[in-house]
């Protein structure tokens, strides 16, 4: 695959007409071979711009290199990729590599099509909310507290008083049947076989995508029916598992204050978002997921969550429950808050107030805590052992985080009265013990077809790396606080283009966690940022050892290879001059002269490099 994306690079930088293209965005100097121009990414009077025959440029003033690609990268500000198929299109060159399959391409439109319905059954739903038929269901909502500001923002609605009134109203703007059982919106009745709503004499609560689009309905009986909440099944918008209801809503109080609070219900989630706790989202009832939480970690670094489930036992079992999932997520800590009784966060939000509710949250205990004390509590003292070995080891299996570890083993080592090291022991023997049974660890790397050709192609490398890059890469990644000078690492990056892509794209967003203070090796925010794809591809980095990395200079050993990438840009750029001049020989002798004098500049900025404290 890598191969063929470096196939259509060439095929690219082959056939398009260089000169042609610059000339787009600069007037060009045409004397005998030699094409010059003032330089597109400076400030100058006379050209020191040039685009050579072999289909790339240099300029001697700025020394900005590259070829038709970085051309556009540069001035159109496109992706590696974008730049390709733009070239491939405007010059006609075929590169069936980067077309989208035509898999990918009906599933882009069936997903357009789930869109459309989802939006056009939001609108009926809330227009029959706002109908004078809609006049109870409102009052409803307004005795639940909700304001009719919110009544609105929220995104209330109302099925039609029809069983197909969704079904006939989506008929009439076109859509095809099949595709309103695909979304979940129809089902095919068994007697007639004919269409009916899915939803029925229900109150509608729209859930939303992190962009805001309705991707799915939660609906509350309007007739006591014994279903009080039906959704929507799965569909290939949505994903119940990875989807937390409101993260729409909540999400720039999450990135503000850091934290989130997770409840169950829709109401809990709408209700205490009306009261102040913008950060509330909802698992909708079922047990936490390990995605759910990523949701939460992708929205800000290290978030401070709070599990607020209800006070009835479900509400406490499902707490507990949420222990494995919790300890699965590295770098996330995870506390659970107790409401008394039958309460549940709405209903405890509207008998208490705010405050109350605030002081119940910031009584969260972390987790593990509540989880390891649930065990205990009861438990006879000769009972503990096997608590630890049945229970405990089994959890803490699977923290990946060898510090969160430690403290943990230290933790239910002082609670147990179990030493630390026969704990230790124990997790040893567990993880031998899985592997002698042919357990095997997770594969990075989990290929989803339906996801296309070209999303693979993005993500692999255009050619391998140099020594260079992978010992940058490795120095930036490994670095400790303040290690490594981060501006100078980001001016070379955005000078030198002709680093591989994929590879530029890893460093800025490793640089980016040490611009913020964290050492990347220490945030699993990093991995977080990273497509499974990218991880893969990643792991070379990330499963290497850090002592290959180990240095007491870090600084310096950065700067080395930065100085050596620019020695052997320098290098590259006097071959191609030497080039150029024998060429010119034949072609433009006059041209020769000139010729060699930047080959002098060149070389001589080469030596000062060499002789430069950066040079090993
Ligand atoms: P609850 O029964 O706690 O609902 O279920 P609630 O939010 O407090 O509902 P109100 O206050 O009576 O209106 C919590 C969540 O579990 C899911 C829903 O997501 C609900 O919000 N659930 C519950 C269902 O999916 N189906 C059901 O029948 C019940
Ligand atoms: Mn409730």
């Amino acid at each position: 695959m890598a191969a063929s994306l470096d196939e259509v690079k060439e095929r690219i930088k082959a056939r398009v007409p260089l000169d042609q293209l610059i000339g787009e965005t600069v007037t060009l100097v045409r004397k005998g071979p030699s094409v010059t121009a003032c330089c597109p990414f400076h400030a100058e009077k006379s050209p020191s711009f040039h685009v050579y025959l072999d289909n790339h440029y240099y300029c001697f003033g700025c020394k900005e290199h590259g070829d038709a690609i970085t051309f556009v990268r540069k001035t159109r500000e496109m992706s590696f990729v974008e730049s390709l198929k733009f070239l491939a299109s405007k010059y006609g060159i075929e590169a069936p590599e980067l077309e989208e399959s035509d898999t990918l391409k009906r599933r882009r439109g069936e997903l357009a099509t789930l869109n459309q319905m989802m939006a056009v059954a939001q609108d009926l739903y809330t227009s029959e909310l706002k109908a004078p038929r809609g006049a109870e269901a409102r009052e409803y909502l307004r005795e639940r507290g909700f304001t009719d500001e919110n009544i609105l923002k929220f995104g209330f609605g109302l099925t039609p008083a029809e069983g197909y009134g969704l079904v006939k109203h989506l008929r009439s703007m076109g859509f095809r049947e099949d595709d309103m059982t695909r979304a979940s919106l129809a089902g095919i009745s068994a007697a007639s076989g004919r269409p009916y709503d899915f939803f029925r004499e229900r109150i509608m609560i729209p859930i939303r995508d992190v962009q805001g689009r309705v991707i799915a309905f939660g609906g509350r009986t309007t007739t006591n029916d014994p279903a009080k909440y039906k959704n929507s099944g799965a569909t290939a918008l949505f994903d119940k598992s990875g989807v937390l209801f409101g993260l729409d809503h909540a999400r720039d109080a999450i990135k503000d204050k850091r934290s989130a609070v997770i409840v169950e219900g829709y109401m809990d989630a709408l209700c205490l978002w009306q009261g102040g706790v913008n950060e509330v989202v909802a698992s909708m009832g079922t047990a936490l997921t390990v995605r759910q939480l990523k949701l939460l970690q992708a929205q800000t670094k290290t978030p401070e969550v709070t599990v607020l489930f209800d006070g009835d036992d479900a509400g406490q079992k499902a707490t507990l429950g949420a222990i494995e999932v919790v300890l699965e997520v590295p770098g996330l800590t995870v506390r659970a808050a107790k409401l008394g009784g039958g309460d549940d966060p709405d209903t405890f939000l509207r008998k208490n107030g705010r405050e109350a509710l605030k002081d119940v949250l910031s009584r969260a205990v972390d987790l593990i805590d509540v989880a390891i004390g649930a065990k205990l509590s009861g438990a006879s003292l000769a009972a503990i052992p096997s608590i630890v070995t049945n229970d405990f080891v089994p959890w803490l299996t699977k923290v990946k985080d060898p510090v969160k570890l430690s403290y943990l083993v230290n933790r239910v080592s002082g609670l147990t009265g179990v030493a630390a090291d026969v704990i230790s022991r124990q997790l040893r023997s567990f993880h031998l013990g899985a592997s002698r049974s042919g357990a095997t660890s997770m594969p990075l790397l989990t290929q989803d077809v339906s996801s296309g050709q070209i999303e693979q192609l993005r993500v692999m490398p255009t050619r391998s790396l140099t020594p260079v890059e992978k010992g940058l890469l490795g120095h930036v990644f490994f670095a400790g606080a303040g290690e490594i000078d981060t501006g100078r690492v980001a001016s070379f990056l955005d000078a030198n283009l002709a680093l591989e892509p994929l590879w530029d794209l890893f460093a800025r967003l490793i640089l980016q966690s040490h611009v913020n203070g964290i050492p990347p090796k220490m945030d699993p925010s990093v991995l977080a940022a990273f497509t499974a794809e990218e991880v893969a591809q990643l792991s070379c980095l990330t499963e290497t050892a850090p002592e290959s990395f180990a240095t007491t200079d870090r600084a310096g050993a950065v700067a080395r290879l930065i100085n050596e990438q620019k020695r052997n840009d320098i290098r590259q750029s006097i071959t191609m001059l030497k080039r150029q001049v024998q060429i010119a020989a034949t072609q433009s002798p006059l041209d020769v002269p000139r010729y060699l004098s930047e080959v002098m500049v060149l070389t001589q900025n080469l030596s000062a490099l060499e002789r430069s404290p950066g040079c090993s």
